[in-house]
């Protein structure tokens, strides 16, 4: 009998499996690139509510002190150990697909989406739901903390479930975000990948 496993269950099943050590293996990581690229999203933002996006454990939680956090992850086990790390403006925790957010259009005023990107299995849909629950003017910072040749070796290394998440360069991904109405407002690809941008 040939089975189909859908790939979004796979990558879920995959995240649930380490959830239990990401904090540890992931915490000490550039935290200045972090403080950076989160409070350069934050500031470009018209409002507080921000939206955490593939939250993981919550390694963003301690950046978001002055805003009202909304914090979602397709993995259940992630979910489970970001209440953990959850702090007093974290809201509201969801475990929930990025393709289908569970909340009302217009009603967020910054998008954080850390080491996400080349996860999500549908870019196009993706960056509409982002769109849609954004209000105008809204920021979105796509981040990682490696450059993409770094992030694509990784996940190639790794296998499995990621062999095939690919990090895009940043033209490509800036290429997206403009079919998407998406203005970028900044690039940055050195030792880190930074794109922020601007709901139109
Ligand atoms: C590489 S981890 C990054 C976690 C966290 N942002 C960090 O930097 O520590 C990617 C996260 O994206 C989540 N993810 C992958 N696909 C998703 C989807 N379709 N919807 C929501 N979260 C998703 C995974 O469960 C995982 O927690």
């Amino acid at each position: 009998m040939i089975t189909v496993e859908h790939p979004l269950k796979n990558k879920k099943q995959f995240f649930d499996t380490v959830a239990d050590n990401w904090s540890s293996e992931h915490s000490e990581q550039n935290t200045e690139i972090l403080q950076y690229t989160i409070s350069e999203t934050l500031k470009a933002a018209p409002g507080k509510t921000i939206l955490d996006i593939g939250c993981g454990t919550g390694i963003t939680f301690p950046y978001l002190n002055d805003y009202e956090v909304i914090a979602l992850d397709l993995s259940s086990k992630m979910i489970e150990q970001a209440k953990a790390n959850r702090i007093s403006s974290v809201n509201l925790l969801l475990q929930a697909d990025t393709h289908r957010i569970p909340l009302k259009t217009e009603t967020i005023d910054g998008i954080i989406a850390l080491a996400v990107y080349p996860h999500v299995i549908d870019k196009a849909i993706f960056l509409d739901e982002c769109h849609r629950v954004l209000r105008p003017g809204g920021s979105f910072g796509i981040i990682h903390l490696h450059p993409s040749h770094e992030i694509n070796r990784i996940h190639r290394e790794t296998g499995g479930v990621l062999e095939d998440d690919f990090l895009p360069e940043p033209q490509e991904v800036v290429r997206q975000l403009e079919a998407t109405q998406f203005e970028p407002i900044r690039v940055e690809h050195d030792n880190f990948y930074f794109i922020l941008s601007k709901r139109v």
